[in-house]
């Protein structure tokens, strides 16, 4: 497996999937001492980008994304879900390009089989009351349902209801911060936060997680698209993260508001200033031209999350047409691409395409934990 990047002597940040690893996602695997937390683990693809399907490269990217975030978030002592859109939030009901369906959102949450040591949370709300959780082998913080779209209403249904068992706490995180005493770790949930500009798209919560000792912090942007509100863009500042998850502005997009432009550029400018790096990616890497933009805007590049662990980047949805283009390949079902990476080991099979070989590597490496 790839190292992971360091902040300190304690925090370790393993960024597991986003569009620069080839899918729609923002999932990480931050290790502090020996306790785990899991950030947005799932996984989507765009179903239709250039007027095409995803290829199946993409396909077998995002299923065997889907296995590596199954491992995983077995062993997670904290899972934060920032909001319930699909490439954050693990879908109750059958997603074929998500690989998602009940079963699979029952074990990426309440499947606590290996998540066994129990800690004793302290948290403070917004109006400065303290909270105990005590030997809580699973902690899960999600996005309140204050501020969030029907849709994600609904898909939020089932886990709010769930029925957790002994051991798990599940907690609305927004604006809330969860300490763990014993370790000196702090997590600060700051929301509530709008999905890009306005909140049409619903809000959602950023996640800065700090090390007492030194002070030394970092935070994941989630969904501001830039950030794009100045009310993100002060709440980063006031708290001086060293290092930066940023899922940029989307560019790329028809519908991209280029009136707002100037004032993003400035807020990444304004964090960047402020934080030692910043790193970009997720909406902003499904343009194929990020690298140039960056150099344009800001006159440097902001790497994206594959960089940040000497990965090369992927971006397979930016570059979806010439896939199909250079590689013509017979239609491959998503349901195939999930056979192929469950049904043999994939640390040994062919796949029947090149994926990226580093991505696969990656995948291939956590998979031989399992
Ligand atoms: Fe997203």
């Amino acid at each position: 497996m790839r190292k992971p990047l360091r902040l300190g002597k304690t925090i370790s940040i393993l960024p597991i999937a986003s569009e620069s690893f080839g899918v729609r996602s923002s999932s990480f695997y931050i290790m502090f001492h020996d306790m785990t937390i899991l950030l947005d683990p799932s996984v989507s693809l765009a179903p239709r980008r250039y007027g095409k399907k995803p290829h199946p490269c993409e396909l077998l990217t995002a299923a065997l994304v889907r296995r590596v975030l199954l491992h995983l978030s077995s062993k997670a002592n904290v899972i934060i879900v920032s909001h319930y859109h699909g490439d954050h939030y693990t879908i109750p009901w059958k997603r074929y390009y998500e690989y998602s369906d009940y079963a699979v959102f029952e074990k990426t949450y309440f499947n606590t089989r290996y998540s066994s040591t129990e800690l004793d949370w302290k948290v403070r709300n917004p109006d400065n009351e303290t909270e105990y959780f005590q030997n809580a082998s699973r902690l899960i913080i999600a996005k309140s349902l204050a501020d969030i779209t029907w849709n994600q209403k609904k898909r939020a249904l089932a886990f709010w209801k769930y029925p957790v068992s002994n051991g798990t706490i599940l907690c609305d995180g927004d604006n809330k911060i969860f300490c763990l005493e014993d370790y000196g770790l702090r997590i600060e949930i700051i929301g509530n936060i709008t999905h890009g500009c306005d909140s049409s798209r619903g809000n959602i919560i950023m996640t800065l997680i700090v090390d007492e000792s030194s002070e030394r912090s970092v935070l994941f942007s989630s969904d501001v698209e830039g950030p794009c509100s100045s009310i993100a863009v002060g709440e980063i500042k006031r708290r001086k993260p060293e290092l930066v998850f940023l899922d940029g502005p989307s560019f790329y997009h028809p519908r991209f508001e280029h009136h707002l432009e100037e004032q993003i550029v400035q807020n990444v400018d304004a964090i960047s200033d402020i934080s030692k790096q910043v790193f970009m990616d997720h909406h902003f890497n499904r343009g194929l031209e990020r690298d140039a933009y960056c150099r344009e805007k800001w006159g440097k590049i902001f790497p994206d999350f594959s960089r940040s662990i000497g990965l090369t980047s992927a971006n397979l949805e930016s570059r979806r047409k010439d896939l199909w283009g250079n590689a013509p390949i017979e239609d491959f079902d998503p349901q195939e691409a999930w056979e192929t990476v469950t049904s043999e080991d994939p640390r040994d099979s062919d796949f029947p395409f090149e994926l990226d070989t580093n991505m696969l590597q990656h995948f291939k490496s956590f998979l031989k934990e399992c």
